[in-house]
């Protein structure tokens, strides 16, 4: 098969590659029909993620067909559409046991194109299947589910849950790029008085507004603390979300904040922030961290079913599956290229493998 591989910083081939086969009897093989690329695949091929070995195949988001399935794995059979997320979950450690499983410690969590080979390839290997994979109704577009893999609950479980974003809340959200944006869409499922997005990019505040943000502040022009303070009275925001990765944001958010105040870090760091305690000791505030654990996204999934969430506007470019490494360069460019998502998308699934798996056929 073919697949898109790292080598090391600033490599990467679209190449051919094994099959991937059944290891574990947990494991099954899904026939990928469209990923997407993240802004972490691009933090590896900086590499500033050094786990990822050269020769791993890349991405960790993922929908497609089941092919073939280990003698365990009971759900899933040949021909189900299955999202494939970011998390995997063995189901059975402790933290799996606690709907953790970001920090799944039995062979699962963040695996995919980090630890083993991942999801941006014509065929994946899929470990412990069963408790990993979401069937994907008939009724939905790959589009309208591929964004659960990763952006909506990492910005949902991560941000607003942490956050415990309230009913007529001020919810400052600072980043407004695809994390930032997700933010924005889910934290009006609690209904908040007001969202405040905070970026250096005016054309991503543009989206921030699209996405539902009542107040945009471009913090390379304006003073965001000031602007935060005005709108609240003084106080500050009741929560800050954290969707950058660097030490200003954060820091920024510890500033935003009123006392009492949450503070949900969902950004990646790679440098050390200050915590400025001397400020913060009186003010009660609560700083949370996280890693996304995916445990939402069955809930998710039923909000874009009844139409109530609608993450397709993610969806700014679209490629196919052969041409990743264009996309990479698209995405890689976001700044020039306004891209929020891009989708590769695999060539339609030919007759010959309708008919080996008795698939249904779609229009
Ligand atoms: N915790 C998790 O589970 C998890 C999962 C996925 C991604 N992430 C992280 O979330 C972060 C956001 O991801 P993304 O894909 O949206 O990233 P992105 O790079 O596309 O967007 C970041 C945005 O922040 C803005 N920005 C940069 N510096 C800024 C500053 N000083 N002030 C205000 N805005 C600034 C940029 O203009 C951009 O719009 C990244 O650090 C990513 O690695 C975390
Ligand atoms: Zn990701
Ligand atoms: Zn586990």
């Amino acid at each position: 098969m073919k697949a898109l591989v790292y080598h090391g910083p600033g490599q990467r081939a679209w190449e051919d590659v094994p099959d991937p086969t059944i290891q574990e009897p947990t494991d099954a093989i899904v026939r990928i029909d469209s990923s997407t690329i993240c802004g972490t695949d691009l933090h590896i091929l900086k590499g500033d993620v050094p786990e990822v070995k050269p020769g791993t195949v890349l991405g960790h988001e993922a929908v497609g067909t089941v092919v073939e399935t280990g003698n365990a794995v009971t759900t899933l059979v040949p021909g189900d559409r299955v999202l494939v997320s970011c998390i995997t979950s063995c189901g059975r450690c402790r933290f799996c046991r606690e709907g953790r499983y970001g920090l799944c410690t039995g062979g699962g969590g963040w695996i995919f194109g980090h630890l083993i080979d991942g999801l941006q390839a014509e065929l994946a290997r899929v470990p412990f299947a069963d408790t990993s994979v979401y069937k994907v109704p008939d009724a939905l577009t790959d589009e309208q589910v591929l964004f659960l893999a990763d952006i909506l609950p990492t910005a949902y479980e991560v941000g607003v849950l942490n956050g415990a974003v309230e009913p007529g809340d001020t919810v400052a959200i600072v980043g407004a790029g695809p994390i930032g944006l997700a933010a924005i869409m889910t934290a009006q499922l609690h209904s908040p008085g007001h969202i405040v997005a905070i970026d250096l990019d005016s054309s991503r505040l543009e989206k921030a507004l699209e996405f539902g943000a009542d107040v945009a502040i471009e913090n390379s022009k304006e003073d965001a603390v000031q602007k935060v303070l005005e709108l609240t009275g003084g106080l500050g925001a009741d929560v800050a979300i954290e969707a950058v990765g660097v030490p200003e944001t954060f820091e920024l958010c510890t500033e935003l904040i009123r006392p009492g105040g949450r503070v949900a870090n969902v950004g990646v760091h790679g440098h050390p922030a200050t915590l400025h305690l001397e400020k913060l000791w009186i003010r009660d505030v609560l700083i949370t961290t996280g890693l996304v654990d995916t445990t939402t996204t069955p809930k998710l999934l039923k909000l874009i079913e009844a139409g109530r969430l609608d993450p397709t506007p993610f969806a700014t470019h679209r490629f196919a599956l052969a041409d990743a490494e264009e996309a990479y360069d698209v995405f890689g460019a976001a700044a020039s290229s306004h891209a929020l998502k891009v989708v590769l998308e695999a060539a339609p699934v030919g007759q010959e493998l309708i008919e080996e798996l008795e698939l249904p056929v779609t229009a």
